[in-house]
């Protein structure tokens, strides 16, 4: 199995033994992985688990797959693939156990907010159709209007998702690359978690 997952029909909503073989095991998807140091961190310290980075600029997605190769990760690899599109067609139904969406691109202009993942309907959708039941969706931003938006996305679909606690160390998680950058220059992270209740 290489790094480098490429889906077997981009036009075809993916089986969940598409991407790794055993479906028994929880699958954790990075979306917007960068260079994936989040990814590799997760897959080192998590062996029981999953994860697939998607990404969606060539030079990131060559570092993650040779961060994959040189730590001898089995139970990580990265597709080359647009985020919105992924998860709306083309991840498995009920497949996924936890989706992590870190530092996304914040779209500050307000006649950009439409593109932000979290206010997009599709979205939404997609990510109550892949999460299994009870499965998990978390969101790290220091941008503060993503956060709001994020918050109040969520909460017009409280049937759907609820709201977890989320406190400091509650389990592994390592720091994201722009999340080090935005803490070095003082900036405040907001993260927060939900789950699944109906898809
Ligand atoms: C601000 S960076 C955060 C990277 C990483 N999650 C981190 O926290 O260090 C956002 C990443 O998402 C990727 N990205 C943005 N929009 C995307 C999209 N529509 N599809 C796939 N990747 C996307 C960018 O190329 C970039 O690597």
């Amino acid at each position: 199995m290489t790094p480098l997952f490429v889906p077997p029909d981009h036009f075809r909503e993916l089986q969940r033994t598409d991407i790794f073989p055993d479906a028994s095991r929880p699958l954790e998807i990075d979306l917007g992985c960068g260079d994936g140091t989040f990814l590799t961190g997760m897959a080192a310290h998590h062996p029981e688990r999953d994860f697939l980075g998607v990404e969606r600029m060539l030079g990131r997605v060559s570092k993650t797959a040779r961060k994959i190769a040189a730590q001898h990760l089995p139970n990580a690899r990265i597709m080359r693939l647009e985020s919105a599109y992924t998860v709306a067609w083309l991840l498995p139904r009920a497949g996924v156990s936890r989706l992590h969406l870190l530092c996304p691109d914040p779209w500050p202009k307000k006649k950009h907010a439409a593109r932000r993942l979290v206010n997009q309907a599709e979205f939404l959708d997609g990510l109550a159709r892949i999460l299994v039941p009870g499965g998990e969706f978390l969101l790290k931003t220091d941008d503060g209007p993503y956060f709001e938006d994020t918050l109040l996305s969520l909460a017009s679909r409280a049937h759907q998702f609820e709201r977890l606690d989320w406190p400091a160390n509650a389990f592994f998680y390592p720091t994201t690359d722009f999340e080090r950058s935005w803490l070095d220059i003082g900036r405040v992270i907001h993260r927060a978690r939900w789950r699944l209740v109906a898809p």
